[in-house]
């Protein structure tokens, strides 16, 4: 975590902005923006762990590759307590509720592999307790670096802190199986700065995590998305013109949206192997809109860039809304100007009527989305849920300029290979 002077050599480029007029835009339940019901009779991936945000290996291109025909999937993952006697309620039942509620706090980052690219088979921890230097292994991205089968898993280490970290180990393949091999060394990358990235210091809700690196296909440097809140003390911000947009009259109350600052990160490899970053501004803001914009990532297409990230419903700020999903914006180059799919940047969200039942969606680069099954009710009124912590059916989208269709839906975790890479 040295400091060297910037070697990036070009003028910062202006963040574009998500604003409170794009924002009005947003409309659940639009049926072309709108992920299908999920079933409450949704099978489990394992009666053991939960898993949540799923992170499919990857070339630095964003192409999901298996190797030697094994599919491979990186999962934040936590034990199910059904017999811990701290998750029983008053009547000696085990609360599903709490102990899922509690997961992020011993997040650990498992593999699971597939010759299908569904019905996944776990694989087990990627590193041994003791390697990552804090106790929330949080998401981020594996990227299968050669025909050896090196991988580099990018992630976040947190509590103490955010830590933006990376481990390199080993992927090898039998005819029965995958293995992960090594991810014994974590490198400390980057932290929040306090000047372009809120720190924790001035925001104990600071948000910075989830990195994704890839290669520009225009410029051929190594890049990385990160999610951020935008530096400054908690309250500091000011939501103005800017930030507001064009909102017709009876709108320009903004009320105390100063309090939500999310933005997508982004920094620049100064080395080839990705292990000397220097953070640039955010490439999107949404200040006075929503304090999350998490696990951002990119699909190129078309000659365009595809930022896609997801939000929830209660980081929206005062005055706008809008449901759990996945969120996209394109521009013609790299550093903007980016502007919101459909309008509004709503891609794929939760239907009214089951606001929680899905998270987490990673759009990859062949139109299939993927996310994991978080709650779904299991009785009208909406009271009954239940918790699924395994992978949610995949939903194909079509990406047509500025637009975006729902058009299929596949089974769950349904992740194929879009190329397939047989070591050495
Ligand atoms: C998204 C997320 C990520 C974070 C992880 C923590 O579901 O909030 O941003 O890395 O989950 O569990």
């Amino acid at each position: 975590m040295k400091s060297t002077p910037s070697t990036f050599g070009k003028t910062p480029h202006q963040p574009s902005l998500w604003t409170r007029a794009d924002a009005l835009k947003v409309h659940a339940d639009d049926p072309t923006t709108t992920q299908p019901l999920v079933s409450a009779n949704f099978p489990v991936l394992s009666d053991e762990v939960f898993i949540w945000d799923t992170m499919p290996l990857r070339d630095i291109d964003g192409n999901i590759t298996s190797v030697d025909g094994w599919s491979v999937i990186f999962t934040l993952t936590a034990d199910r307590h059904p017999n811990d006697p701290q998750y029983l309620d008053q009547n000696g039942n085990y609360d599903v509720i709490r102990d899922w509620n509690d997961r992020h706090g011993r997040a650990k980052m498992y593999y699971w592999f597939s010759r299908t690219g569904k019905d996944w088979k776990l694989g087990g921890r990627v590193m041994a307790e003791g390697v990552s230097p804090t106790v929330r292994e949080w998401a981020g991205t594996p990227i299968l670096l050669n025909e050896q089968g090196e991988v580099d898993l990018y992630y976040t280490a947190v509590t103490p802190g955010a830590t933006i970290v990376k481990v390199r180990g080993r992927v090898v393949t039998t005819e029965h199986g995958v293995s992960l091999v090594g991810f014994e060394k974590v490198k400390p990358l980057f932290e929040a700065d306090g000047k372009m990235y809120q720190t924790e210091a001035q925001n104990a809700f600071w948000g910075f995590r989830d990195p994704w690196p890839f290669r520009d296909p225009k410029d051929g440097k190594l890049y990385m998305l990160f999610e951020g809140n935008v530096a400054g003390e908690r309250g500091s911000h000011k939501v103005g013109i800017a930030e507001i947009g064009d909102v017709p009259p009876g709108y320009e109350d903004v009320g105390n949206s100063r309090f939500q600052t999310a933005c997508v990160g982004i920094a620049v490899a100064r080395d080839e192997d990705g292990d000397d970053w220097e953070m640039l501004p955010p490439l999107l803001t949404a200040v006075g809109v929503n304090d999350q914009t998490e696990r951002p990532h990119f699909v190129f297409q078309d000659g365009k860039y595809y930022l896609f990230t997801i939000s929830h419903t209660f980081t929206y700020a005062d005055g706008v809304t809008g449901p759990d999903g996945v969120y996209g914006f394109v521009a013609d180059s790299l550093f903007g100007p980016y502007v919101p799919l459909n309008g509004s940047g709503l891609v794929l969200g939760n239907p009214s009527s089951q606001p929680f039942q899905t998270y987490s969606h990673c759009v990859m680069p062949n139109g299939l989305v993927t996310s994991f099954i978080d709650s779904v009710p299991t009785d009208d009124t909406g009271t009954q849920i239940r918790i699924g912590g395994t992978e949610a059916p995949t939903v194909g989208i079509k990406i047509k300029g500025q637009q975006t269709f729902v058009v299929a839906e596949y089974d769950y975790g349904y992740i194929p290979p879009m190329l397939d890479v047989t070591l050495k």
